[in-house]
């Protein structure tokens, strides 16, 4: 049985005393959770979220690192300085990091090593645009981006991997992917993992939908097979919903 990862995806909202003020009253709200809840907040806001998440089963992650550990960077963060705050998690190759800042999947996969390496859990984003899907494209464009994300990543550390497709038509835009699309390209997801590692591996990884999920439709993606949770950004940033969609993992 693979757990369910709940994850949110705050991106760059919410100062840290807006933040303070939001897991405040969210927190106990979760309490209860039995899925995994992570929350992944503006590197500003990870001292507040370690602070007030502390003795709860909250996860925080940051939502992209640098692939040098240190260096001329300005404006760049590490793994090993997200590590060193106790961060649990990072997304790495989010669409918004692809189309906005240019990453391509040769950096993605440098950030992966960097991020394992420090014993950081990846949420690894994958996912293809509306023009991609309409010419046909999406299995390709999918593969790609897993086989050179993880290039060099030894099977023992596919445990610290959780991959999440995110369609870019559907995030921020209120238009979610069906359930059965959805699937369908999570198992897809899964059949290049058991292809490039075994079975037992794709059996074990967990692969979350992201992109427009929210309190109406979580069920429905949460029920499928090979989708074990959400990346959910919009969302996340209200507290009944995020909860609501929490409590729908749990009773899967
Ligand atoms: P959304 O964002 O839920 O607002 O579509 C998802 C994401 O970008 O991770």
């Amino acid at each position: 049985m693979r757990k369910k990862i709940i994850s949110g995806n705050w991106k760059m909202n919410l100062s840290p005393n807006e933040a303070e003020k939001f897991l405040k009253e969210l927190i106990p709200a979760l309490q209860i959770a039995k899925s995994e809840v992570v929350l992944c907040v503006p590197f500003v806001d990870i001292a507040v979220a370690k602070e007030l998440t502390k003795g709860t089963n909250i996860k925080v992650g940051a939502q992209n690192c640098h692939f040098e550990e240190a260096g001329a960077f300005t404006g760049e963060i590490s793994a090993n300085m997200l590590k060193s705050v106790s961060v649990d998690y990072v997304i790495l190759g989010h669409s918004e990091r692809r189309a906005y800042f240019a990453e391509t999947d040769e950096m993605i996969n440098k950030k992966v090593k960097s991020a394992v390496k420090q014993n950081l859990k990846v949420i690894l984003c994958v996912g293809e645009t509306l023009d991609q899907r309409e010419s046909n494209t999406t299995n390709d464009i999918i593969k790609k981006q897993i086989f050179t994300a993880l290039q060099g990543i030894e099977k023992n550390d596919l445990k610290n991997i959780i991959i999440a497709y995110e369609p870019v038509w559907a995030i921020g835009t209120g238009k979610t992917a069906t359930s059965g699309l959805a699937e369908e390209v999570c198992k897809y997801i899964r059949d290049i993992i058991r292809n490039l590692y075994d079975l037992a591996i794709s059996d074990g990884v967990v692969i979350l939908y992201g992109g427009s999920m929210n309190a109406k439709n979580a069920k429905d993606l949460l029920s499928q097979k090979d989708i074990d949770g959400g990346l959910i950004g919009g969302s996340s940033l209200k507290i009944a919903d995020f909860s609501e969609i929490v409590n729908i993992a749990d009773e899967i």
